[in-house]
This record gives C-alpha cells, sequence and structure tokens, in this order.
C-alpha cells in the first residue's frame, strides 16, 4: 500500500512503533510472507523488468550509499553491471558497528525482506550467482531472522538453482564477523572473507571492479539494499519526493546520547537536527543540547547553534561534519565534550588495525596527551591539530583519517567557533562526507 505523501511525516515512527510493516518505506503490507513479497526479484527474473532500466531507476532517485560516503548508488550498480567477468559476488555489509550506530540492526529485525530483496536484485543485475550477509556476530537474534528468511526463500523456490523458475541460479548464505570494527571497512571484510588477516586494502581498484577473489563485487550495506525494492517499486519520483527540501527519501538514523526515548527513527531526508532531537523526545532532563555527532562516532561535533542542519550528504558536509552511518549522538549541555571525543578517539585507538603507521602510532600518541585531560595548552592543541592532519592525509582507510577529527571540531566548539571544517585533499579532489 502507497502512503499519501501528506501523511508521510506523521508516520515518521520510533522504537516504540517498530513493528514489521509499520516502518513508512515499505511497499509490502504488514504481515504478507515471502508469496506476496519479492515482487520486484519476480518481475527481474521473469523479464517484466529491465536490468539496465532497474538500474536508471536507481539514478534516478538520486539513492546514495547509507554506510556512510553516500557513493550514489545506481553508478555503483552500472559499474559492476558493466564488468566483464563470468564471475562476480556481491554483499551485504551488515557489519555495523560504529559506536552510536544500530539502525542497520533494526533494518534486519523488521524488514529483512527489504534487506534480502535489495541483495537479489543487485546479483541479478550484476549478473552474481551468490551472495553474502557479511553480520557483525553480535548481532545473533537478526542472523537468526535472515537465515529463516533465507530458508524461507529457499523452500519457496525464490533461490535455489532455478530462482523463480527463470533458469538462473541464485544462492545467499550468512557470514558471521569474526569480530573487530575494522572489519566492516569493505576491503577488510573481503580479506576477512577470503582467510585473511582483516586489513584494509589500498583503493582503488575498488570492490566492483577488484573485489572477493579479485573478482567484480557488489557491496552495498543494509540500509542501502533495503531502499532498492522500495523505489523499485514505489518509483523515483515517489522517492524523490518523500525527502525533505532538496533531499530524496526517508533515512533511517539510530538516537542515542542524552534523549529521552533513544531509539531508531525513520524520518524524511533533510530532517532538520533539532526536529529530529524532537521526535526522540528532546534532550534528557529538560536540559538544552551541548553539542551533537550527526553521523556517528566518526563525524565532527557541531553545536547548538546548528541544530537547524538539514541532515543529509551534502548538507552534513557543508557544516564541517558527516552524516555518517546514520547515528546521532547528543550529548547535554554540561557534558565534557574534551572527555566525550576522547572517548571516541580512545575507541579508535584500540580498533586500529595498524597496517598504516601514522594510523597506529598517531592514535596512540593523541590519546596518551589526551587521557584524563579537561583543556590543553597552547602547544599541546597545536600538536593534536598536526598529529590530526597527518593522520588525515595519510592514512589509507577512513579509521585513521577521520579518527582524531572529533576532538578538533570540540577543540574549535570550546574555543567559542564552529565546528573544525573539512579540509581540501591533497590531491584536489572533493572532499568526501566525512
Ligand atoms: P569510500 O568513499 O572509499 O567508498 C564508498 C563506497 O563507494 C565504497 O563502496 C567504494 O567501493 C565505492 N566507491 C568510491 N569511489 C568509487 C569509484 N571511483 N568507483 C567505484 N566505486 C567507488 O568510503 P568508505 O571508506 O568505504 O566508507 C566511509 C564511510 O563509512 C564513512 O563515511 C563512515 O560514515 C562510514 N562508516 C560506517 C560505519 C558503520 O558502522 N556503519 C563504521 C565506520 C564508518
Ligand atoms: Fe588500519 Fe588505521 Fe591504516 Fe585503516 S588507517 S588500514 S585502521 S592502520
Amino acid at each position: 500500500g502507497g502512503l499519501a505523501l501528506s501523511e508521510r511525516e506523521t508516520r515518521a515512527v520510533g522504537t516504540g512503533d517498530s513493528r514489521a510493516g509499520v516502518w513508512p518505506n515499505d511497499p509490502y503490507p504488514a504481515g504478507s510472507g515471502v508469496a506476496e513479497r519479492y515482487a520486484t526479484l519476480r518481475a527481474l527474473l521473469a523479464g517484466e523488468l529491465d536490468a539496465d532500466a532497474l538500474v536508471d531507476v536507481l539514478k534516478d532517485s538520486g539513492l546514495r550509499g547509507m554506510g556512510g560516503a553516500g557513493f550514489p548508488t545506481g553508478q555503483k550498480w552500472g559499474l559492476v553491471r558493466k564488468a566483464e567477468d563470468p564471475v562476480k559476488y556481491a554483499i551485504c555489509n551488515a557489519d555495523e558497528s560504529e559506536p552510536g550506530t544500530f539502525k542497520d540492526r533494526q533494518i534486519l529485525a523488521d524488514q529483512p525482506h527489504l534487506v534480502l530483496e535489495g541483495l537479489l536484485l543487485g546479483m541479478a543485475v550484476v549478473g552474481a550467482e551468490q551472495g553474502w550477509v557479511f553480520i557483525r556476530h553480535e548481532y545473533g537474534p537478526e542472523e537468526h531472522v535472515l537465515r529463516a528468511e533465507i530458508d524461507a526463500l529457499r523452500a519457496a523456490g525464490v533461490i535455489g538453482a532455478d530462482a523463480c523458475g527463470s533458469g538462473r541460479r541464485l544462492e545467499l548464505d550468512v557470514f558471521v564477523s569474526p569480530g573487530g570494527y575494522i572489519l566492516g571497512e569493505e576491503t577488510a571484510l573481503l580479506e576477512c572473507m577470503e582467510g585473511h588477516r582483516g586489513e584494509p586494502r589500498n583503493k582503488p581498484p575498488f570492490p566492483g571492479n577488484y573485489g572477493l577473489h579479485g573478482r567484480p563485487t557488489l557491496i552495498n550495506s543494509v540500509e542501502t539494499f533495503a531502499d532498492v525494492p522500495v523505489i523499485v517499486q514505489r518509483g523515483a519520483t515517489w522517492w524523490r519526493d518523500q525527502g525533505l527540501g532538496n533531499s530524496v527519501g526517508w533515512k533511517f538514523f539510530a538516537v542515542s546520547g542524552h534523549v529521552e526515548r533513544p531509539g531508531v527513527y525513520c524520518v524524511p531526508m533533510g530532517t532538520a537536527v533539532g526536529a529530529l532531537i524532537e521526535q526522540a523526545g528532546g534532550v534528557s532532563g529538560g536540559r538544552a543540547v551541548g553539542a551533537v555527532q550527526p553521523g556517528g562516532a566518526s563525524s565532527n561535533f557541531i553545536g547548538p547553534d546548528q541544530l537547524d542542519l538539514a541532515l543529509d550528504f551534502g548538507t552534513a558536509a557543508e557544516a564541517g561534519t558527516m552524516l555518517g552511518s546514520g547515528a546521532l549522538v547528543v550529548l547535554a549541555e554540561g557534558t565534557d565534550l574534551l572527555a566525550a571525543a576522547t572517548n571516541v578517539l580512545r575507541f579508535f585507538r584500540n580498533e586500529s588495525c595498524g597496517k598504516c603507521v601514522p594510523c597506529r602510532v598517531g592514535s596512540t600518541k593523541a590519546y596518551t596527551l589526551l587521557e584524563g585531560r579537561s583543556s590543553l595548552d597552547d602547544a599541546e592543541r597545536a600538536r593534536i591539530v598536526e598529529l590530526e592532519e597527518a593522520m588525515r592525509k595519510t592514512s589509507i582507510c577512513g579509521l585513521g583519517q577521520v579518527a582524531l577529527g572529533p576532538v578538533v571540531s570540540v577543540l574549535g566548539l570550546r574555543k567559542g567557533g564552529a565546528a573544525a571544517r573539512p579540509q581540501p585533499r591533497p590531491d584536489g579532489a572533493e572532499q568526501p562526507d566525512r
């Protein structure tokens, strides 16, 4: 059932209403089973829907990767579809581990059918027979839900040697991460699945060209895959219309920290930070906002003067932070922001895989300087800024590049200025949304 556009804001719901079928994005009636769902996959496999047309719908919709970086999804699917190789793979990255991030967990629990339909559509479009959900090992209940859904798909003949009677082979499996935050980085994930130590590879080549066992591999996150069948069924225009202002579509956020009702919220993309905090019941204890990390632990803090910020990839980057992994962390006025940012740094220091010297040594140096401190003198500030720059410019993966960003942003806020602005990349490329 489609939703009238006028209903959309009132239907933005939080954890309290998070039963399957009530999320505003789901095109399938609540309580329907495998037989009623997977309609887009059936249409594609029956030849009623053209794979190139599907990619065009994704491009038209403006869907961007919800893992955090916001790479255009239609473009990625088009690239992997065009890659010339008889063997390709597809992987759903469900290794969500960013502190404060738990929205993919809710999607896996409530909408496994959308996640798996998106993954199967991806496999059919790029020409992969085998797909996996790579899931965080702490997500045991969600792994169980996925395995039950995969069993139901196999029993119904939707997947298998003759998927939906199309003569095509589509197989799904779940790969449980052995643990470690860095395995969520897509190339570390690939190394892990190949049986190697889980360290990121240098990019490029990107997995779309050179992925699992060197084969072209389509990797998207849970929310991105779940959005695909919704968009294909309801149309690119419908999807675009769901966002506020210039933004497109629905967005799941995990809201945590000092709010009355922490949980997962599905709101139109472009919703203001302050409005989302209100949906979560406002700051706990009726206090004022001290600072917000709008995109998980790797995102720079923004101040209480930036609550009008529209949550979207571009606007977040312009404000000196990022949309990131869809985790809004709220800190009430009076919280020691430097201690909070140092806590985030400690996480990154612990999770650094150690492959690059600047990340391995820099995160430890910075943490040693900051541990237990409530203020820094000018020389110490300069040291932190220098370490941040070195790590951002020389680390090979996002962890090292962003590890000190939140600390530097807090130092900016404490000086009374705005959060640290993103610096141009040394190669002159556009600064990604981090
Ligand atoms: P990235 O910008 O390197 O890549 C993003 C995606 O686009 C990747 O799938 C990559 O393969 C693809 N891509 C980029 N350029 C491409 C090209 N020229 N051709 C083909 N494909 C291309 O970003 P990365 O390092 O993969 O992700 C960083 C984000 O991850 C951060 O923004 C952060 O928010 C998020 N993150 C999420 C976490 C979570 O738990 N959900 C944890 C940590 C970080
Ligand atoms: Fe490992 Fe850090 Fe280098 Fe990433 S930046 S590959 S986590 S050492």
